[in-house]
């Protein structure tokens, strides 16, 4: 049982910005979630260096364009490391194991026919590295993504035969699940009924790029050579692999192991403008070579802040570094899981963020654990009280608990992740509620409730157990913190599945066990407080 999935690998014409880090935080969870649900997963991020807008960057940075990637990429790997990000592996396009899986690879759609030289005359995007299909006659036309000048290019190239994969594709993006969200998919149906026409793989005069092998003067097209990290990264060794094993060591550099290595993948996660290289040019190029092709592509939205788009033109970038300084990684994973359909365009928002925050993690999550604890510390000798019947399935928040788990399960096994949050905050108002209801802390000073108080305040922190472990994928520390408080050990989701321990089991109603010891209560969520605009 084996879970491969990609973000996509990002440029390094500049550091990472907010849009990296949703794309990137989505697939934690994602990988989080699968290896919890004791999937083997390997999770695969990177970065895409090669290009004309890498080679201009570093011109303009006065760096050879070797020193800005080692740089820019070190960047990344860095920040991903502060988010703690769980990825297995991450592959830099300018890796010498890439080029030569690059090279076999070249090899392989060449003696399938499938290259051919030809002129390729049109407008392109720098900014996306991408032919646009403005007619020739078109007049200073721009990007309408970037906002930027085409430039005209008119080259002798080798070319993609991808024509010749009309009906293959056609038949592919019709498959139900290959496109994801389905509402993306009616956009490739229509630029595949145009009729697919062959594109450019190589470039002449561009010499940041790898060397096309028989073909003097040609480098690779930057598309090309990135959507090959995706296979070359499984021959790169995964650094969590248990001693000994296959994932532990880094395999030879040979084309038909990444069949051993967790190809084909169940997923890529990509944002919307990208999505036709991916589920149109990526799986054509692997038919052409004889390789599977990937389960699923699934095209997220893009982000705005408050309205507009993000741009240094702007002077409106969210930095993640400083995001991550000021508000901590549960706040935002929060924010943009709970608060954005995946799949749909989203907007950043100060001010919905930190009431977000501080309402449904420090108030409705945090608190109830945190006042449960106190309660119970104080008047069954700071331990978790007796059971009774709060152990038992029947039990109203037991209801509430099993309601959770199967709404937050389906809801992640669809990458719906706004439905999966609400279901822990529904459990978290559902435990205020009866918390409420009973008022324990009246209760308690009758004489003879103390039976009764005591298994409400059970019922509660087993409510508060649930919804730690539920959080375990999406806010890993913060689900660790309430485990903590709870006296329990936290799930540690970023190590391969037998040792993430025992979390399906951990979904059960009555794991709290009476008379376990519970320590010292502390806020497990601090309250957002933004003075200015991040
Ligand atoms: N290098 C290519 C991908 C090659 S994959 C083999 C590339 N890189 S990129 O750096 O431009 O990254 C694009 C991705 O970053 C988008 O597909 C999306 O996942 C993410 N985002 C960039 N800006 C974004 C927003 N404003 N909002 C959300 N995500 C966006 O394309």
């Amino acid at each position: 049982m084996s879970y491969t999935l990609t973000t996509p690998l990002y440029y390094v014409n500049d550091r990472a910005h907010l849009g990296s880090t949703y794309t990137t935080l989505a697939c934690d969870a994602i990988a989080r979630y699968q290896r919890l649900c004791g999937e083997r997963v390997t999770f695969i991020t990177g970065c895409d260096e090669h290009g004309q807008k890498i080679q201009r960057t570093a011109e303009a940075a006065g760096l050879t364009p070797q020193d800005h990637c080692d740089r820019v990429s070190e960047g990344y790997r860095e920040l991903w490391r502060r988010w703690q990000i769980s990825n297995n592996r991450f592959i830099r396009t300018t890796a010498p194991r890439h080029r030569e899986l690059v090279e076999q690879f070249f090899a392989r759609v060449e003696a399938s026919g499938d290259v051919l030289e030809g002129r390729q005359q049109g407008w392109y995007c720098v900014a996306c590295e991408e032919f646009k299909d403005d007619p020739h006659e078109a007049q200073d036309p721009e990007c309408p993504i970037h906002r930027k000048p085409l430039e005209w290019r008119d080259e002798v190239n080798l070319f993609f035969r991808l024509s010749r994969f009309q009906s293959q594709i056609e038949k592919l993006i019709r498959r139900p699940g290959f496109i994801a969200p389905a509402s993306r998919q009616k956009e490739v149906e229509n630029f595949v009924a145009q009729g697919l026409r062959d594109f450019s793989i190589s470039r002449v005069d561009l010499p940041w790029g790898i060397p096309v092998p028989g073909h003097p003067g040609h480098t690779f097209y930057v598309w090309f050579d990135a959507l090959l990290g995706y296979l070359s990264a499984l021959l790169q060794s995964d650094p969590t692999a248990a001693a000994g094993s296959v994932d532990g060591e880094e395999g030879p550099v040979d084309l038909d192991q990444v069949l051993q290595r967790g190809w084909p993948a169940q997923l890529h996660v990509i944002g919307k403008d990208i999505l036709r290289f991916h589920a149109v040019y990526w799986p054509a190029m692997l038919l052409s070579a004889g390789l599977p092709l990937p389960e699923r592509v699934f095209g997220h939205g893009f982000l705005t802040r408050e309205g507009q788009k993000m741009g240094k033109s702007l002077g409106n970038v969210l930095d993640p570094e400083l995001l991550l300084e000021r508000c901590g990684s549960d706040a935002v994973r929060w924010y943009l899981l709970r608060d954005i359909p995946f799949g749909e365009d989203g907007d950043f928002q100060q001010q919905r963020f930190s009431d977000l925050v501080n309402n449904d993690l420090a108030n409705t999550i945090g608190n109830l654990l945190n006042r449960t604890s106190t309660m119970a510390r104080k008047w069954f000798a700071e331990a978790v009280p007796p059971a009774g019947d709060a152990a038992t399935s029947s039990h109203a928040l037991a209801q509430a608990g099993s309601q959770a788990v199967e709404q937050f399960r389906q809801s992640m096994n669809r990458l719906e992740f706004r439905p999966a949050a609400e279901a822990i905050l529904q459990l978290a108002i559902a435990a205020n509620g009866y918390l409420n209801e009973r008022a324990p802390w009246s209760a308690m000073k009758q004489p003879g409730q103390e039976e009764q108080v005591g298994q409400d305040l059970y019922a509660v922190l087993e409510a508060s157990r649930l919804a730690a472990v539920l959080l375990a994928p999406l806010l890993p520390d913060l689900s660790g913190r309430m485990l903590e408080q709870l006296g329990l050990q936290p799930f540690d989701s970023s190590k391969p599945s037998p040792q993430t321990g025992g979390w399906l089991d951990a979904l059960s109603w009555g794991g709290l066990e009476a008379g376990q010891t519970l320590p010292q209560p502390q806020p497990v969520m601090q309250r957002l407080e933004l003075n200015g605009p991040l």
